[in-house]
């Protein structure tokens, strides 16, 4: 053989090679993304020494690609608006407003949701003819009719919860609204007494009327005051807090208030009837698993609860069981090898009343416990920086670490890649991941990646190894502003305890400006929040009108899923 031969020959091969892997990664897999929330990448066992059990997921992550820098936005349903749509959470207005520090749509009654102009990864899949479904924590509004519940967003079916607002319906909250009969609330009760008293007094001193007319007009002011506005208004918040538990089951509310404690259990029977009714048709699926378990407070079922130390190991555990439990039903129908399963958190953990006291001091220090999670609210790696792991058995390498940024907006352009749909039609805020799932060299990058805390400007910047920090928050109320802003290196100080000193990096912070600049061009509407919208009271939604009662008729046995 020649050496033109060869060349030829290995040229032929190497071509058929590419054409190979690009041909086989294109395709209509299954797709399952399992979402939740307050899990960082130390929860995890795979990652840090083991401290939870989580064995399903520690065997997606060794069956996977694992990635060391994912990052979600600052809150989860600015995440979860990110995965389903691609884009930044300002665009499509779920994220805090200026204003008003609602993390999540504060009613169910708000006029606010995902608009329909956001086309979601849902709508994408359906019109390349995928069977959809969406199971478990919504939150991205209700609306007029419900226009803004995932069947109008493109899911074929949906079986969940409409908003996290569950704490009245647990069994730890109406415990503690029991003992708030103690002496303050007493007083509370008589505390217009105060007002009352010299008032009439006043007037009956003043008009001349006697001490018992006097007497007899306080008492009906008070009962007037205590029956019609204290009680009624009191009666009311509560009974709008407890009717707010709603269970849909597709367009029908099948429980209204819900009962939390198995929750979790009844979405995954949901998915598990789902993923069987799938796999005997012949069209793929995209099956959504939004977990809520993990939502604070979270909760675990009797079958989990003191099971393990706390009641997060615990929620954590059945998390884990339920991913199990799904990929069981993959495997006994021979789906694994056409199935494209994710695994990511919406935000990283956050410390129990901790973060309270997590700011940044003076020279850039901060408490011990903010290392661990930090704020709810904050833009701290360690909480948008979470755990993401993506599985294509046959198709992706195993255990891959990719260490390159990557962003939870990369989600739909990666499997519009995969579809073979051109992404560049549409605008995108995500690229897809494609090129470094092939290759985890590969020059893949978002030459910068923004990340916010509200609607207005991005609050930290991240390029390379490189964070610029502009907003921080000082406790769980207040932001904090940077003025000059942090730089960190993150690769090498994750946990953000030692900034740069800024006059030995003048060139980088400069082109992050240039950058934020050139970003700002791109916002159209620097201010429109979904979730300061207009609350319409009759938007609240009732299983059957006055009493918003509805029992549920589903069957407690849970058997069946655990043989
Ligand atoms: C593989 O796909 C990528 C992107 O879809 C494309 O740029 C490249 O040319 C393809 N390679 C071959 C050999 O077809
Ligand atoms: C995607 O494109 C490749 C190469 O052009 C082709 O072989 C494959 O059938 C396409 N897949 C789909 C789902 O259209
Ligand atoms: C869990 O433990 C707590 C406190 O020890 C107890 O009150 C509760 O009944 C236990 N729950 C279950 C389901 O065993
Ligand atoms: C799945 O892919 C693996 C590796 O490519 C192969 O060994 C296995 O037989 C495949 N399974 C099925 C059910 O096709
Ligand atoms: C992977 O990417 C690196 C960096 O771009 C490149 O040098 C290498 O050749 C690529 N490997 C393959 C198999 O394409
Ligand atoms: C700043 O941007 C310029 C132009 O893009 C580039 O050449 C330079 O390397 C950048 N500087 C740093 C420190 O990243
Ligand atoms: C939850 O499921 C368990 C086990 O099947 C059952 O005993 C219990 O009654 C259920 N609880 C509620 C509140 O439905």
């Amino acid at each position: 053989m020649t050496a033109k031969e060869l060349k030829t020959l290995v040229t032929f091969l190497m071509f058929h090679l590419c054409l190979s892997l690009n041909d086989s990664i294109h395709g209509t897999p299954n797709i399952i993304i399992f979402l939740t929330e307050s899990l960082s990448m130390k929860d995890l066992g795979f990652y840090y020494d083991n401290s939870q059990e989580t064995p399903n997921i520690d065997s997606l992550i060794e069956e996977g690609v694992v990635f060391s820098r994912f990052y979600a936005q600052s809150s989860r349903i600015a995440s979860l608006s990110s995965l389903l749509t691609g884009l930044l959470p300002p665009r499509t207005g779920i994220i805090k407003s200026k204003f008003l520090n609602f993390k999540e749509i504060p009613s169910l009654a708000s006029s606010g949701g995902l608009q329909h102009a956001e086309i979601t990864l849902a709508e994408d899949l359906k019109a390349k003819g995928y069977t959809t479904s969406f199971v478990g924590l919504w939150g991205l509004g209700i609306g007029r009719n419900a226009e803004y519940l995932p069947l109008n967003h493109g899911f074929d079916s949906w079986y969940g919860v409409a908003s996290a607002n569950k704490e009245p319906c647990m069994e730890s909250y109406k415990t503690t609204s029991d003992s708030l009969y103690t002496w303050q609330s007493v007083c509370a009760f008589f505390s217009p007494l105060l007002y009352i008293l010299p008032f009439v007094s006043f007037v009956g001193w003043y008009k001349g009327l006697g001490n018992i007319v006097t007497v007899i007009i306080v008492i009906i002011a008070f009962i007037i005051y205590s029956s019609i506005l204290h009680d009624v208004i009191h009666f009311t918040m509560d009974f709008i807090q407890v009717k707010s538990c709603v269970l849909y089951r597709n367009s029908n509310i099948i429980e209204q208030p819900y009962t939390v404690e198995n929750l979790t259990l009844r979405f995954t029977r949901n998915a598990v009837q789902f993923l069987e009714s799938s796999s005997i048709s012949s069209k793929p699926f995209l099956l959504f698993f939004s977990f809520m378990n993990l939502n604070q407070p979270e909760f675990a079922s009797r079958l989990f609860s003191n099971s393990s130390q706390s009641t997060y190991s615990d929620a954590l555990k059945e998390l884990d069981w339920s991913v199990g439990r799904i990929l069981r039903v993959l495997k006994k129908q021979d789906l694994e090898n056409n199935t494209l399963v994710l695994f990511l958190s919406a935000t990283g953990h956050h410390v129990h009343k901790a973060s309270e006291s997590c700011s940044v001091v003076e020279n850039g220090e901060r408490e011990a416990s903010c290392l661990q999670g930090g704020s709810v609210n904050g833009i701290w790696e360690q909480t948008i920086r979470v755990p993401a792991v993506m599985r294509w058995k046959g198709k992706l390498k195993e255990k891959q670490i990719i260490k390159t940024p990557v962003t939870i907006m990369d989600v739909v352009p990666t499997v519009l890649e995969l579809l073979n749909e051109s992404t560049e039609a549409v605008y995108l805020d995500g690229k897809s991941l494609l090129p470094v799932l092939l290759n985890s060299s590969a020059e893949f990058k978002h030459k910068y990646i923004f990340h916010y805390l509200d609607v207005t400007k991005p609050a930290a910047i991240t390029s390379g190894s490189y964070k610029v920090l502009y907003t921080g928050v000082k406790d769980s109320r207040n932001l904090q502003f940077h003025e000059p802003p942090l730089l960190f290196n993150v690769e090498v100080d994750p946990e953000e305890t030692s900034p740069l000193p800024n006059v030995e990096h003048r060139e980088l912070l400069a082109n992050f400006s240039d950058a934020l600049a050139e970003h700002m061009k791109t916002r159209k509407n620097k201010w429109h929040s979904q979730l300061d919208s207009r609350i319409i009271p009759f938007l609240f939604p009732c299983a059957n009108f006055p009493r918003c009662f509805q029992a549920s008729d589903e069957n407690n046995d849970f058997s069946e899923l655990f043989n």
